[in-house]
């Protein structure tokens, strides 16, 4: 019987000690688990983070390109006189046009106000092949001027046009 009982206590300790050891190992997996998971989260946003620094550097990239397009733009503008203003000023319109007052031509101003949203019109007018609507009774004085401007490259045209329309 004493021994039957021992028996029966080695049992249910063997039994206990094995099924702690099944919690452990179970504690452990959960762990892993835990840790893998962990670092997981951790790669992804190592991973989140380091594709925002590179998109910003990128966007950072893309400014500067686009900067250093317009400063090689205006250079160029400015080397060879396509910007309207320089274009304006060289080829005599100063002499009769002024900015804000009339002159011997009309101003700038009214002329930009006339053309609003007719640059196209503007453009024929100054190729000769438009008529004048600013000041009709005056286009004899204007129109020896226009020798000079129908001879012009169309993108000078262009941008004498966009100048006359940037006055406001
Ligand atoms: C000798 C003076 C004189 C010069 C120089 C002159 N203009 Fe004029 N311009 C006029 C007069 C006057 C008018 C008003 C008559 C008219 O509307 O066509 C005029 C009108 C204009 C108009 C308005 C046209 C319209 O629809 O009525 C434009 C645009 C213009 N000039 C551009 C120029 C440009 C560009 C130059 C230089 C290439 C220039 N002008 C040089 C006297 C001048």
């Amino acid at each position: 019987m004493r021994t039957l009982a021992l028996l029966f206590l080695a049992a249910l300790m063997m039994g206990l000690s094995s099924c702690g050891g099944n919690e452990q190992k179970e504690n452990k997996a959960t762990e892993a688990t835990q840790a893998v998971e962990n670092a997981a989260e951790k790669t992804k946003e190592a991973a989140t983070k380091a594709a925002e620094e590179v998109k910003e550097a990128a966007n950072e990239v893309k400014e500067a390109a686009s900067e250093a397009a317009n400063e090689v733009k205006e250079a160029a503008q400015a080397a060879t006189g396509k910007d309207g203003k320089t274009l304006f000023e060289s080829n005599g319109c100063v002499a009769c046009h002024k900015v804000d007052q009339k002159s011997i031509g009309p101003s700038l101003k009214e002329i930009a106000a006339a053309y609003q949203g007719k640059e196209q019109e503007l453009i024929d007018f100054l190729k000769g092949k438009h008529e004048a609507i600013v000041d009709p009774a005056q286009f004899a004085v204007m129109q020896p001027n226009l020798e000079i401007t129908k001879k012009m490259a169309d993108e000078d045209v262009k941008a004498i046009a966009d100048y006359i329309l940037s006055v406001k």
